[in-house]
C-alpha cells in the first residue's frame, strides 16, 4: 500500500487532538484512505512544554521547515498570520496538500494560499477554520454547488453566544458574563477578538467567499462587537420577544454581497434564537434548498479535530486515487458592499428627559428622514427625572437610520443613545 506521511504544525488544544486521533486510529484511517498513514512529526515552538495529549516525545521537533519538506500533507494548526503563511506556501508551492484551521490567515491570504494551491495541483482544506466541527464549507463549496445561495447567517463565535445567553437567561450583565466565560476557558485572557466580532468577521469572509464564489477578506467586513451590550438591552429585546445574538450575515446587496457582523435581535422563534450556551449554528438560505440549518459545537479539541481529520481523509482519498485539488470557484467575482444600502428593521434605546413633547419630536426626526416606526414604548428611568423610549423601525436603509440617529443625538431632550441594534425579519 502506498504511505503518506503527515507533517503537524502545532500541538495546541486542536493539534493535540489531531496528534492523538492519527496515533490511535491510524489503521482504521489508512483504511478509509486506502493507504498506510505515518505522522512523522509535529512541529512546536518548545518541545518540552506541557500539552493536552502527549504524543511519543521523538516526534517534537523545532525544525518546521525539514518537517514540512519530509512530508506528502502538511496540517497547520499554529494559528496567526506568520510564520503560518510561509509555511503553508513552502508545501503547496511543492505540491503538498495543506489542511488549516487558520481562519485569520485565510481570511486575509486566502487568494494567495489559493494560487499556490491551484498552480501546484495541491489541495487546501480548511473546514476547521469556521464553526469548528459543524460542517458548513464543505456543502457551500460541493452539496449546494448546483444552487444559488441567498444569504447565509451564523452564530459563529461561541465565546460571545455564551456571554449573551448568560444575560439572556441569568440577567447578568456583559462584564459578569464575559468573566464567566473567562472562567470556563471559552474566551481568552484578551478576549477582544471574540467580543469586538473580529473572530467572527473572519469565519465571515471565508464563508461569503465559498458561498457567492467570489474572493472576499476581512477587510470586506464590517464589524461589530457585544461589549456596549447591556443587560437592560437584553432585557427589552426580551419583552418584545426577541434574543440577541452576535450574527454574521453574507448576503446579495444589489450587484454586490455585503457581509457583516453585528449583535442582532433574532426573534424567539428563528431557529437561530434557540441556539445556546457555546454552541454554533449557520443558517443558510438557498434559492432551490430553502432553508437549512448547520447546528454544532464550534470549538474545543476534538470537536475541531473531527472537522480536521475530515478534511485529511478526503484530500488523502483524493491523493490515492491521483486526483489533484479542485480551486474553489470564483467565476461570480463580486465585490463587497458597504453598510449605507443595507435594508433591515433596528432596535433603537434613548434615554431622554421625560418632559412634554420628547417623544413627539423623536418620532417627527424619524418621519422626516423617512424611517418608519413600529413599535414604540417608554419606561421611567430608574435613575430619576429621565424616561427611556424603546424604538423599532420598520425596515430602512442603514444611512437613513445614521443619518435620523445623528439629529436625534443632537436634541437637548437626548441624553443618550443607549443602542442602536439590527433586528432581523420583516
Ligand atoms: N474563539 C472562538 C469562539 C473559537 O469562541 O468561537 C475558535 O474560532
Amino acid at each position: 500500500m502506498k504511505k503518506i506521511k503527515v507533517a503537524l504544525l502545532g500541538a495546541g488544544t486542536v493539534g493535540s487532538q489531531v496528534a492523538r486521533i492519527l496515533l490511535e486510529d491510524a489503521v482504521s484511517l489508512g483504511q478509509r484512505i486506502g493507504a498506510d498513514i505515518e505522522l512523522i512529526g509535529i512541529a512546536v515552538r518548545d518541545v518540552t512544554s506541557s500539552r493536552d495529549w502527549n504524543a511519543p516525545a521523538s516526534l517534537y521537533t523545532t525544525d518546521a521547515e525539514s518537517l514540512i519538506d519530509a512530508a506528502d500533507v502538511v496540517i497547520e494548526l499554529t494559528g496567526g498570520i506568520e510564520p503560518a503563511r510561509t509555511r503553508i506556501l513552502r508545501a503547496l508551492n511543492a505540491g503538498k496538500s495543506v489542511v488549516s484551521g487558520n481562519k485569520a490567515l485565510l481570511a486575509q491570504h486566502g487568494a494567495e494560499l489559493q494560487a499556490a494551491a491551484k498552480a501546484s495541483g495541491a489541495q487546501l482544506s480548511y473546514e476547521a477554520a469556521v464553526a469548528g466541527a459543524i460542517p458548513i464549507l464543505r456543502p457551500l463549496r460541493d452539496s449546494l454547488a448546483g444552487d444559488q445561495i441567498q444569504r447565509v447567517l451564523g452564530i459563529m463565535n461561541g465565546t460571545t453566544n455564551y456571554i449573551l445567553d448568560q444575560m439572556d437567561t441569568t440577567g447578568a450583565q456583559f462584564s459578569d458574563a464575559l468573566a464567566q466565560a473567562q472562567e470556563l476557558g471559552y474566551a481568552e485572557a484578551d478576549p477582544t477578538a471574540d467580543v469586538e466580532g473580529l473572530d467572527a468577521a473572519a469565519k465571515a469572509a471565508i464563508v461569503a467567499s465559498l458561498a457567492f464564489h467570489s474572493e472576499f477578506t476581512l477587510a470586506d467586513v464590517h464589524c461589530e462587537g457585544i461589549s456596549a451590550i447591556t443587560a437592560e438591552d437584553v432585557q427589552a429585546a426580551a419583552l418584545d420577544g426577541y434574543v440577541i445574538k452576535l450574527l454574521a450575515i453574507c448576503e446579495r446587496q444589489g450587484e454586490g454581497i455585503n457581509i457583516r457582523v453585528s449583535p442582532t435581535l433574532v426573534p424567539r422563534e428563528h431557529p437561530l434564537a434557540s441556539v445556546h450556551d457555546a454552541y454554533n449554528a449557520v443558517f443558510v438560505q438557498a434559492r432551490d434548498a430553502g432553508e437549512l440549518m448547520f447546528y454544532g459545537p464550534g470549538a474545543g479539541g476534538a470537536p475541531t479535530a473531527s472537522a480536521v481529520l475530515g478534511d485529511f481523509v478526503s484530500l488523502a482519498r483524493r491523493m490515492v486515487l491521483g486526483g489533484s485539488g479542485v480551486p474553489e470557484s470564483t467565476y461570480a467575482g463580486l465585490c463587497a458592499v458597504g453598510m449605507d444600502e443595507v435594508v433591515t428593521r433596528f432596535a433603537i434605546g434613548l434615554r431622554v428627559e421625560d418632559k412634554l413633547g420628547v417623544l413627539a419630536n423623536v418620532s417627527r426626526i424619524f418621519a422626516e428622514h423617512g424611517v418608519s416606526l413600529q413599535a414604540v414604548r417608554q419606561v421611567k428611568d430608574r435613575s430619576g427625572d429621565s424616561a427611556v423610549i424603546r424604538l423599532v423601525t420598520h425596515r430602512a436603509s442603514d444611512i437613513s437610520v445614521r443619518r435620523t440617529m445623528a439629529v436625534v443625538d443632537s436634541l437637548e431632550s437626548v441624553r443618550e443613545i443607549i443602542s442602536v441594534v439590527a433586528v432581523e425579519g420583516e
